[in-house]
């Protein structure tokens, strides 16, 4: 059995979940579910990024120990994959002990390509990430994803030598064989990569205590990313166990924000380490609220839970799925996701439901076939090309081609005028249409498409109540 590894980055928890930390889960899962239904043994990670100055800033502000932070904002985190029920097979919190014993001797093995230096320059605390000359030049000395004047910083730290790995990743980036996704990103990353400095990767424990402390050397813990990154191998249980069966990842689903951390460092660290690339790198857009960035300042943060509980988990997944484009940015109004809901969940496919399982239970008729199911081959091609709200575009197609088709082929003329054996020819060639189309919906919509499969199970049986009732 094919195994595949599939990845999402693992969010800060300085704070509760917000719709856009649901797109990794929801295009982690689409994938993971349509692989498993291609007959490949899945393994599906998640998790929290736990340390950090921000996170023991906010715990602090809050005057909360940051254990229980950090424990709590898990917790939500948790509960909120679960709420989206993607498939996640493995969750890590990177303040687990074996977490962090194996980022130290990750950092071990990495050592010929690390060395101390001391960093006097610009940095954002808001990005953790020390800033050049040009950056802050270009930026006028601001953030603009944080809106907050870069920091002068003077600091000894340990850095990780890109220099030493640059070809390597240039030539697997440009080979595919680690495929950034979409292609725009992975110009971007190529020339980012031949500007990337070496990387710091500790901070002095003057400046902060929360996280993994550096191997012999107590006055330093790793910053961030390494610690962070590491989490995708450490859940295997690297550096203890084999990984294998499962390293390689399939792919690494990431927000666009976040790509360069993946596609520079990362490598590093697994080149350095004499690991094999993920396969796939796949960057998603943004989601933005009406049309801002949603920031806290602002207010204009939506919450999932609330979107969530208006229509149920299939109304978001849809939402989230099809009219927000896996690549770009995209955008979340409430007017936006109620069309959607109404005109397209709801009269499409809801009243095809509805409607053909009213007209069977009518005219009493029984499948006399067990259907089978496949996904055809334009599926197939934009599903493995991680085209997933083009592959939910096309399939939401098919579901407007049986409603068409039924206009056409009239079933109710042919029960009017006492043809049976047509009759149960054309329903049986609708539903099992439909049912095709079901089972190819079904790593979206994964629990309408399952009441579907329900409905049509002999004795066919309509909804009671409208699959998405209108207010
Ligand atoms: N902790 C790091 C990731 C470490 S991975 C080894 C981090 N956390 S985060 O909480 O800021 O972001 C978590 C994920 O959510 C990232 O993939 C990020 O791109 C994504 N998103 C955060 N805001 C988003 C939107 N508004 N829209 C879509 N995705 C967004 O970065």
């Amino acid at each position: 059995m094919n195994k595949t590894y599939i990845t999402t980055a693992i969010p800060y928890v300085n704070g509760a979940p917000h719709i856009g930390h649901a797109m990794d889960y929801c295009l982690a899962d689409v994938y993971a579910r349509y692989r498993r239904l291609s007959g490949d043994e899945v393994k599906f990670q998640a998790g929290v990024d736990e340390h950090g100055n921000k996170i023991f800033q906010k715990a602090n502000d809050l005057g909360i120990p940051v254990e229980e932070y950090v424990a709590d904002n898990a917790k939500k985190f948790m509960e909120f994959i679960e709420k989206l029920d993607a498939s996640y097979t493995d969750f890590i919190r990177t303040t687990d002990v074996d977490h962090g014993r194996r980022c130290q001797e990750i950092w071990r093995r990495l050592s010929d390509h690390i060395y101390k230096a001391k960093y006097e320059g610009w940095y954002c605390s808001g990005c953790e990430r020390f800033i050049t000359q040009k950056e802050y030049d270009e930026n006028n000395g601001i953030c603009p994803d944080h809106q907050k004047p870069y920091e002068k910083l003077v600091e000894e730290n340990y850095y990780l030598r890109i220099s030493d790995f640059k070809d390597k990743i240039r030539a697997a980036i440009e080979t595919d064989e680690m495929l950034i996704l979409p292609d725009f990103r992975k110009k971007e990353i190529l020339k980012l990569l031949e500007e990337s400095p070496d990387v710091s990767i500790s901070r002095s424990t003057e400046q902060l205590t929360w996280g993994v402390p550096v191997p012999g050397d107590d006055t330093q813990v790793m910053y961030v990313w390494i610690d962070a990154l590491s989490n995708y191998i450490t859940i295997l249980g690297y550096p203890d166990e084999d990984i294998n069966e499962w390293w390689p990842a399939a792919a690494q689903f990431v927000g666009k924000d976040i790509l360069r951390f993946h596609a520079i460092i990362w490598p590093a660290m697994l080149i350095g380490l004499g690991l094999p690339l993920p396969k796939v790198l796949l960057s998603h857009g943004f989601i933005l609220a009406n049309g801002q960035k949603m920031s806290k300042s602002i207010g204009n943060v939506v919450d999932p839970i609330e979107v969530l509980e208006k229509h149920g988990l299939d109304a978001f997944r849809y939402y989230f799925l099809k009219h927000a484009d896996t690549f770009a940015d995209s955008d979340f109004t409430w007017e936006k996701f109620e069309n959607a809901y109404n005109n397209e969940l709801a009269n499409d496919l809801g009243n095809l439901v509805q409607r053909l399982a009213t007209l069977a239970k009518k005219n009493g008729i029984v499948l006399t076939e067990t259907p089978e199911f496949h996904f055809d081959a334009k599926y197939i091609e934009l599903m493995n090309a991680f085209e997933f709200s083009k592959t939910f575009e096309y399939v939401w197609g098919k579901v407007q081609d049986i409603n068409k088709r039924i206009d056409e082929e009239k079933p109710w003329s042919l029960a009017k005028n006492g043809e049976t054996e047509k009759l149960q020819e054309c329903m049986q060639s609708l539903i099992f249409d439909l049912l095709n189309v079901n089972y190819m919906l079904s790593p979206f919509i994964p629990q309408t498409t399952e009441r579907i499969f329900e409905i049509f199970e002999n004795p066919i049986a309509p909804p009671e109540a409208p699959l998405f009732p209108k207010d």
